[in-house]
């Protein structure tokens, strides 16, 4: 729900901009309290009258709204908002917002905003497509903004079928997800400090695998993905965009922050196809995921029956996914892997520090208590080539903050 949020409405001139009421409708209906801005240009295409009648307030477009001397505070309305969103948004108020154009009481609004502002741009294609276009909408992502479009809420990859706003009840539903994650709300507070992580991009994998064995059974690990789920929220609260790979883990593990992209996958195999596509546009990865390191040589197409005494199954060694990132990892690029290990703890680390080529390896021992699989908390040594440092038993979202803030170090 929505109840109580105020929500500032940016509208452009886009022949999208009748959505503009459903959204308004639907926003209402989920108790939130609508302003509208609008440009000159979204006048042309909507009136004022049928906005102020549906939010029950009038619509703010020029910074004068009479001779009297009286005038619109486009500083009182991003602090007054919890978020604002722009709805449909042109090419041409993408561009200014990118490039601080403030000729209108909208950009100039957005400027001031001291909550998150949500974006779904509406063009034709070619516009869309359009190298500026595309970059403007690069630049608006990387100061912290987020782009809403068909599918995924993320920037796409690709441009077909793109530039068309999306549905109303998608942006909706987007943003009543975003508002109503823990990260946004602490966001808000901190909304007048700029981000750490604002522009970077973070790969992330997490969980178990499973490899198949039969139809019904497979080879896994205990990991839940509490670690690996908790470093890319940490991640996204610091303004990164995160791409979360992830093995078969519980439907409990939800991610809350839109700046999170997940990808679901089940074996190492996949695992690695995913983290080989995404990590060339990353600035960094930090793998997580407990992976299988072999893998059932054949998998058999029916349920196996029980049959004799026992029985042997053959397996095959898996790719392992960080010494092929080590491999590609350019000089930009940083590389943080984990260490789950029973004994000789450090030596297992250090060897796969300098075999997989990371930066830093996080050792976690299944003798400490609390640390490992499925707790909430964890027990970390970060080691890298000039040392050790130990941390207490702290929980998984703690241990989150130390990691990024080593990773944040490396940049200092
Ligand atoms: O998910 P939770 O329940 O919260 O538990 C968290 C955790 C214990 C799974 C996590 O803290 C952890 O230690 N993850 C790594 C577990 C592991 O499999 O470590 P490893 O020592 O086998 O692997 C070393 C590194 O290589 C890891 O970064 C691993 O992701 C990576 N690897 C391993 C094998 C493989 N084929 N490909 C890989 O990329």
């Amino acid at each position: 729900m929505l109840q109580g949020k105020k929500i500032v409405l940016g509208i452009t001139g886009s022949i999208a901009a009748y959505k503009s009421c459903l959204i308004i409708r639907q926003l209402i209906k989920k108790g939130a309290e609508v302003q509208v801005v609008i440009t000159p240009s979204g006048k042309e295409f909507i009136t004022p009258i049928t906005l102020s009648a549906l939010t029950s307030k009038p619509v703010i477009s020029e910074f004068f709204s009479q001779r009297d001397g009286t005038w619109h505070s486009h500083v009182d309305l991003g602090l007054w908002a919890d978020a604002m969103l722009i709805a449909p948004a042109t090419a041409a108020t993408i561009g200014k917002m990118a490039n601080g154009i403030a000729d209108n009481m909208l950009i100039t609004t957005y400027l001031s905003m001291k909550a998150p502002v949500f974006v779904a741009p509406a063009m034709d294609l070619d516009m869309y497509a359009h190298p500026s276009t595309q970059q403007n909408l690069k630049t608006l992502q990387s100061y912290g903004n987020y782009i809403i479009e068909p599918g995924t809420g993320f920037l796409a990859s690709k441009l077909e079928g793109k530039g068309r706003m999306e549905e109303p009840e998608n942006i909706v539903a987007f943003l009543e997800k975003a508002l109503s994650s823990a990260s946004f709300s602490e966001e808000k507070t901190k909304s007048c400090v700029r981000q750490s992580l604002t522009g970077k991009k973070v790969l992330i994998t997490a969980g178990p695998t499973y490899e198949k064995i039969d139809p019904v059974r497979f080879i896994g690990n205990y990991s839940s993905g509490k670690m690996g789920f908790s470093l890319a929220e940490e991640c996204a609260r610091r303004g990164a965009q995160v791409e979360l790979v992830c093995g078969p883990v519980s439907s409990s593990m939800q991610i809350t922050s839109p700046r999170i992209h997940r990808i679901d996958v089940e074996s190492a195999r996949e695992m690695h196809e995913a983290c080989l596509s995404l990590y060339p546009s990353m600035d960094t990865a930090i793998l997580c995921a407990a992976v299988a390191d072999f893998a059932p040589e054949t998998i058999a197409s029916q349920k196996i029956k029980r049959t004799g005494d026992g029985m042997l199954i053959r397996l095959k060694p898996n790719p392992d996914i960080a010494a092929s990132l080590g491999q590609i990892k350019g000089k930009h690029q940083t590389l943080v892997g984990f260490a789950l290990e029973t004994h000789d703890e450090e030596n297992h680390a250090q060897d796969k520090l300098k075999r997989k080529n990371f930066d830093f390896i996080v050792l976690n021992s299944l003798n400490d208590e609390g640390a490992g699989f499925r707790t909430d908390t964890n027990k970390i040594s970060i080691i890298s080539r000039s040392g050790k440092v130990d941390f207490p038993l702290k929980t998984k979202q703690e241990v989150a903050k130390d990691i990024i803030d080593q990773i944040e170090s490396l940049h200092a």
